[in-house]
């Protein structure tokens, strides 16, 4: 007899999914479990037709290749649909209001899921507005603060690689140069927001320019506090790799000049040197892992030698973007 699809936990439907920060670890670690259970099933050849003729709203204001694609894919194999609407060729940019998309598409539809990342103070309250109004769920796929679909997915890899217990493991999210476009700053944040509740200890390393924003510095602290971890910032990713279990460096931009891309590259180019080489990685435990979200900047954040090399996670990582998607879907549709 061929295995059967396993059931999936009802109490997180109607959900919103915006920040981490919104649901408890207990909730979390359900996501998480429903993600290990829908990448079992997918591997198997199980079908995961949890959501039949259910349809999903993908609204992007920025490019993407897996946040994208793990969300049409993943609704594909869950039995739903999705429609993908890039705001320049949707009435959003004639200016079309939060509260009619939230209002309109709940009547179309079963979810919403928005990217909105690339001006701060505006995504999150994009996304809260469209919430206000919707009666479905809404999923963040990337805003101005969090990332929470890409922190999941991490989190899911960690899992795999270290287990469940995940106190006492030290996790470095450092800046690093790329010259290809002024990077969100939410997933340094979406990861020292996360990665503190689950008692880790976290060290944050930037040039002085590039500070996160105030509220997901508030909560790393808050977070670490609660859980026994431990949250630090230093000025050199050198420092903050040293004995590190996991390195996770990536470039992000300067608060105050996401609309000034010009400006905001002079800035970085004095930061040529903050690069994950062979050199930066021998820091780091003999064991440990070399994360990023993707897409890198080969050759300025990382070399080819360390994100193609032994300890480099981000293929099994970007492949956890889809069962997460899928769980985040499954669990609140
Ligand atoms: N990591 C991530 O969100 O990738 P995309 O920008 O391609 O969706």
């Amino acid at each position: 007899m061929s295995p059967t699809m396993q059931s999936i936990p009802t109490h997180l439907k109607g959900r919103d999914w915006l920040m981490t920060q919104d649901w408890s670890v207990d909730e979390i670690n359900t996501a998480l479990d429903t993600a290990d259970q829908l990448k079992t099933e997918f591997r198997s050849g199980v079908p995961t037709l949890h959501l039949p003729h259910k349809t999903a709203f993908l609204i992007f204001f920025d490019k993407s290749t897996r946040t994208r694609n793990s969300f049409e894919a993943g609704i594909t194999q869950l039995g739903g649909h999705a429609h993908f609407i890039d705001s320049e060729t949707s009435q959003i940019a004639h200016g079309e209001s939060p509260k009619d998309m939230g209002i309109i598409l709940s009547s179309y539809g079963h979810g919403i899921m928005i990217r909105h990342d690339l001006v701060p103070g505006e995504g999150q309250t994009y996304m809260r507005d469209v919430a206000q109004w919707a009666d479905i769920p809404i999923i963040n796929m990337q805003c101005d603060v969090d990332h929470p679909c890409q922190t999941l997915a991490d989190l899911m890899t960690i899992r795999e690689e270290f287990g469940k217990d995940l106190s006492e493991l030290k996790i470095a999210v450092s800046w690093a140069y790329a010259p290809s476009y002024v990077k969100p700053m939410s997933v340094p944040q979406g990861l020292i927001m996360l990665m503190t509740r689950f008692g880790m200890n976290v060290t944050l390393a930037h040039p002085p320019e590039y500070t996160l924003m105030d509220e997901p510095m508030r909560l790393a602290h808050e977070n670490a506090a609660q859980s026994g971890g431990k949250f630090e910032v230093v000025d050199s990713m050198e420092e903050a790799f040293a004995d590190a279990d996991i390195v996770y460096p990536k470039s992000w931009g300067v608060e105050a000049l996401f609309s000034n891309p010009d400006e905001a590259m002079k800035v970085a180019e004095q930061y040529r040197s903050w690069i994950c080489d062979e050199a930066m990685m021998a820091r780091a435990r003999d064991s440990a892992i070399y994360m990023h979200c993707l897409p890198a900047d080969r050759g300025c954040e990382v070399t080819d030698a360390v994100i193609d090399g032994p300890q480099s996670r981000v293929y099994p990582e970007a492949e956890n973007r889809l069962h997460t998607a899928k769980a985040l879907m499954a669990l609140t549709m």
